[in-house]
């Protein structure tokens, strides 16, 4: 039986590894991007995928196109849905004058956007075998965790984010769903910067494991792509 996972932001970085490599296990990837027909190297390793790839345009900010999206995929049984898509924030984040709009725009995407994915894409989930809602979030955004300050907006959506996932494993525990975090590790891609010890490919590997073993027991947690629970 086909297995699909839906990921946004599927057009570079880590939801293009994970576009590659659950393609290349066969399953069935809905890869959101903003531009599809500008990107180049997802479409490439789609027309070399045979079909196992289809992609969609999504901004995640915008609401009424996830609602048309989510009508035009009513049919569909999502397995794992991703919300991968994210942003760094503004160039000035550490304590000081910040800009206000900006913080916005990354609370948009990085916290709001997946609560309404979620939202939209409830009922392909709950009728699919696996039934996972899985966010990318942050050690970042862990409060636990967090002992060299800075990165206010940024940190603060991936906190917020963390909420969010707590909540959704909650409130859809009943339906069976899964609802977890992760943390990719520090990952070599434009928003991680070249210094970054992991590769993309190497966290997407690990992170494919950590999202095809998943089940109801684990949910409501942050997930490290090596397997481990991390502090919220
Ligand atoms: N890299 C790390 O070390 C690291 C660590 C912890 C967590 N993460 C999280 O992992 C996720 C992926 O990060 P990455 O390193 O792959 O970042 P990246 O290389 O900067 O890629 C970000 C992706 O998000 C998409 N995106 C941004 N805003 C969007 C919007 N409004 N609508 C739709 N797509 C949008 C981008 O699309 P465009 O090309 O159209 O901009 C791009 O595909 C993010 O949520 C990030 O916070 C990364």
């Amino acid at each position: 039986m086909t297995k699909t996972i839906l990921i946004t932001g599927a057009n570079r970085g880590l939801g293009l590894e994970l576009t590659r490599e659950f393609a290349g296990y066969g399953w069935q990837v809905l890869a959101c991007c903003r531009n599809p027909q500008s990107t180049d190297e997802l479409n490439e390793l789609a027309s070399r995928a045979g079909g196992n790839i289809r992609r969609f345009a999504l901004e995640v900010t915008d609401a009424d196109q996830i609602q048309r999206l989510a009508e035009t995929l009513r049919d569909e049984k999502i397995d794992i849905l991703l919300n991968n898509a994210g942003v760094s924030g503004p160039q000035q984040q550490d304590f000081g004058p910040i800009d206000s709009e900006t913080w916005l725009k990354t609370f948009h995407v990085n916290t709001i956007a997946p609560m309404q994915m979620a939202s939209a894409f409830v009922e392909q989930v709950a009728r699919s075998r696996r039934k996972i809602i899985a966010t990318m979030g942050s050690l970042l955004g862990s409060l636990t965790d967090n002992s060299s300050g800075g990165m206010y907006a940024y940190r603060s959506s991936k906190a917020a984010v963390h909420m969010v996932t707590k909540n959704l494993s909650i409130d859809l525990h009943s339906r069976g769903i899964t609802a977890v975090a992760l943390h990719p590790g520090w990952v070599r891609t434009r928003m991680g910067g070249a210094e970054a010890p992991t590769t993309a490919r190497e966290s997407a590997t690990d992170l494919f494991q950590v999202l095809t073993t998943l089940t109801l027991k684990d949910t409501g947690k942050l997930w490290a792509h090596n397997g481990q629970i991390l502090p919220w």
